[in-house]
Formats: structure tokens, C-alpha cells, sequence
């Protein structure tokens, strides 16, 4: 037996035991209903009892509500410390049902899927928080479904921050309310007063520090888009064209997806749509992420306009498709950033 195959059939063996240990049956990840935030943590728990030599979980802090928040780290196992990491999140709003759904499948074609797709984690880690906003994600599954914001108390008894207007990058100006009861948009007394949009920039922070982060992409819906830099200013991002090159490997791969009416998205730079303060996105770029993304899923498809809320048999179609895309533009970013050799100091050069 070589030693490769071994090594394989000795992980599988000690993930299993480790299942067995905890009296976990891992449970297989479903698509044809959405997850409470008590599944999504059972799911990631699951993973990381069965594949302990693949992923592992961190906690970033807590919400208002007192929920966790919790991202999963997915290596091919070979304790590699320098890899590049493609970071991923979804969910700052609370009511784009989809964007988590989407996320965990990524994590499931990874994790469980790894043979397809192991050459996505030859060089790269990938680091996932699936559920940016738990406290606004229940509120809106359960009471409110139009629910933006997350669910932290303001002033005047109203509830909740727009979280991607809650960074340090054209803080409360475009697109941005001061009004605390406003219910969307509203952005936070000071730039990362809320626990959320810190554990995104803790994350950051993390990957930057080690010189590790190349590639981000926040899952937003809906719209058909891939947004580039700059957000908060009609101003064009230094890599602008690296950027629509990266964008354009997803748009094409999602039209050719065999599904009967594929999302044409459409690549441009956020402010193009229009201008707005305050996104992860753009604290991503200023801190010196190369590549720094939000996609927009779609909020229709073929006839049906389904907008925030995709009908529950569309979910599996959809997720499905977003990993297409998702996938290519994570092997153009590998393809374009293993040319060159990022040095110290190099901002924003993959
Ligand atoms: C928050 O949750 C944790 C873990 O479940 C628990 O240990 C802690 O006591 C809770 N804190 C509050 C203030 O409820
Ligand atoms: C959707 O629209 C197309 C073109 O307008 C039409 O031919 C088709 O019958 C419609 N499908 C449904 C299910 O309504
Ligand atoms: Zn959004």
C-alpha cells in the first residue's frame, strides 16, 4: 500500500473514530429546506468530528443574542502553515436566506467533496463564516422575513445596525443612515460598534497579519452581480482589470451551467451600482486583500421573480450554480496569483 493511500486510509479511520467517539452521526447536508442557526452549527460540528485533520472551527465572538459566531478553516490536511487563504462569508443581512445556504454547500464541496476539488486547496486554505448575522437570520426566519439589520438595541427602542455599513471605509456616507430606527442602512454609532462586523475584521486582520489573504468574497443577495472595488467612492479600484478578469472566469462558468435558466450575472465595480460606506468589501481592499468581491446571487429565475426568498425547491439549483462560480473564480485567482510571488509590503498585488 503506498504510503499516500495509507496515510488517506488512516485519517478516514481516525475521522470515523472520532464520529463514534462523540455519538455523532455526522448528518449529510440538506438543501431543501433552510437551516435554523442551530443546524449550521450542528453541520460545521459535524464536519469537524469527521474530517478533524481537515477542519477546524473558531469562535469570533458572540452576538447581542448571545449566539456564536463560528467559522470553519478547510485545509487538505498536509499542516502546510503559509498557504494563501480565499476567504468567504455570507449573511451580513439578515434576510438573504440563500447566501448561507450557498456558503455551507461551498464548505460541503469541499470538505466531503474533496477528491473534485482537491487542487482548490493545494496552495490555498480556505476559511468560511457562513452566518455573519445569526441574530438577524432567526428574526427574519421566524418574525420578520424582510429583516435587514442584525439585532443589537439603539436608541429610541429601536433594534438593529446595517453591518455592511458598520466598516471603517466611508463610514456613514454614501448609502448610509444616521437614523437608528431606520430599517435599513442605518450605520451603527461608530464604525465596528457591532460584534459582528468585528469578528469579519478580526478574521481579516488574522489573514493579513500572516500575509495570507488574497482572495475575498462576501455573499450577498439579490441582484445577478459581481462587485469589485471601489464601493464607497465612484473611484476605480488599482487592479480594476485583474478584478473584471477574475469576475468574468465566474460569470461564464455559471452561464454554462447545465441548469435550464443559468443566472447571467453581470461583473462591474460596486460603485458603478451604486456608491456605498461602510462594506466589508471595500475594508477588505484598503487593508490589503488583492481580490475583494461581493456577489450578488440572484433574486429570479426563468419566470419566477422569488427576490430575497427563493422557493424551497430552488435552493439545491441555486447553491449549486453559486459553487460553479464561486469555483472558477477561485481557480483564476489561483491561476493569475501563483505566477507571481507576493512580496512584503506589496499591497494589493496577488
Ligand atoms: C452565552 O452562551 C454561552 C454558551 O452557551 C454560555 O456559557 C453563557 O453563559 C451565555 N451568556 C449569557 C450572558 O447568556
Ligand atoms: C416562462 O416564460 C416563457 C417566455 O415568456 C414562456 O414561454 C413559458 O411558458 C413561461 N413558463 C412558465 C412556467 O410560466
Ligand atoms: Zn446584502
Amino acid at each position: 500500500m503506498s504510503r499516500v493511500l495509507f496515510a488517506l486510509l488512516s485519517v478516514a479511520a481516525l475521522g470515523a473514530q472520532a464520529a463514534f467517539l462523540h455519538g455523532l452521526q455526522r448528518a449529510a447536508l440538506q438543501t431543501h429546506d433552510y437551516y435554523s442557526y442551530e443546524k449550521m452549527l450542528d453541520y460545521l460540528d459535524g464536519l469537524a468530528h469527521t474530517y478533524p485533520s481537515r477542519v477546524t472551527l473558531e469562535d469570533w465572538g458572540r452576538t447581542h443574542e448571545n449566539r456564536t459566531l463560528r467559522s470553519i478553516t478547510i485545509t487538505n490536511g498536509y499542516g502546510r502553515r503559509d498557504k494563501k487563504v480565499i476567504f468567504i462569508d455570507a449573511a451580513f443581512h439578515a434576510r438573504e436566506w440563500l447566501t448561507p445556504a450557498a456558503a455551507l454547500y461551498a464548505i460541503d464541496q469541499l470538505v466531503v467533496g474533496f477528491e473534485l476539488n482537491k487542487e482548490l486547496l493545494q496552495d490555498y486554505d480556505w476559511i468560511v463564516l457562513p452566518l455573519v448575522n445569526p441574530d438577524g437570520y432567526t428574526f427574519s426566519r421566524t418574525i420578520d422575513p424582510r429583516w435587514r439589520k442584525n439585532r443589537s438595541p439603539n436608541r429610541l427602542g429601536c433594534h438593529g445596525t446595517d453591518l455592511n455599513r458598520n466598516f471603517a471605509v466611508g463610514w456613514g456616507g454614501a448609502s448610509t443612515s444616521k437614523n437608528p430606527c431606520s430599517h435599513e442602512k442605518y450605520c451603527g454609532r461608530a464604525a465596528f460598534s457591532e460584534p459582528e462586523s468585528r469578528a469579519v475584521r478580526q478574521i481579516m486582520h488574522h489573514l493579513m497579519a500572516t500575509e495570507r489573504g488574497i482572495l475575498y468574497i462576501s455573499i450577498h443577495s439579490h441582484g445577478s452581480w459581481i462587485l469589485y472595488p471601489w464601493s464607497y467612492a465612484k473611484i476605480a479600484a488599482k487592479n480594476t482589470q485583474e478584478h473584471a478578469e477574475i469576475a468574468q472566469a465566474g460569470v461564464a462558468a455559471v452561464v454554462n451551467a447545465p441548469f435550464d435558466s443559468s443566472t447571467k450575472y453581470k461583473a462591474k465595480a460596486s460603485h458603478e451600482l451604486y456608491p456605498a460606506g461602510g462594506t466589508s468589501t471595500d475594508y477588505a481592499y484598503s487593508i490589503g486583500f488583492p481580490l475583494a468581491y461581493t456577489l450578488e446571487l440572484p433574486g429570479r429565475r426563468g419566470n419566477a421573480t422569488f427576490n430575497f426568498h427563493p422557493p424551497r425547491h430552488l435552493i439545491s439549483e441555486l447553491v449549486q450554480e453559486t459553487w460553479i462560480g464561486l469555483r472558477a473564480m477561485a481557480e483564476k485567482t489561483i491561476e493569475k496569483c501563483s505566477k507571481s510571488k507576493r512580496k512584503l509590503h506589496h499591497k494589493n498585488i496577488c
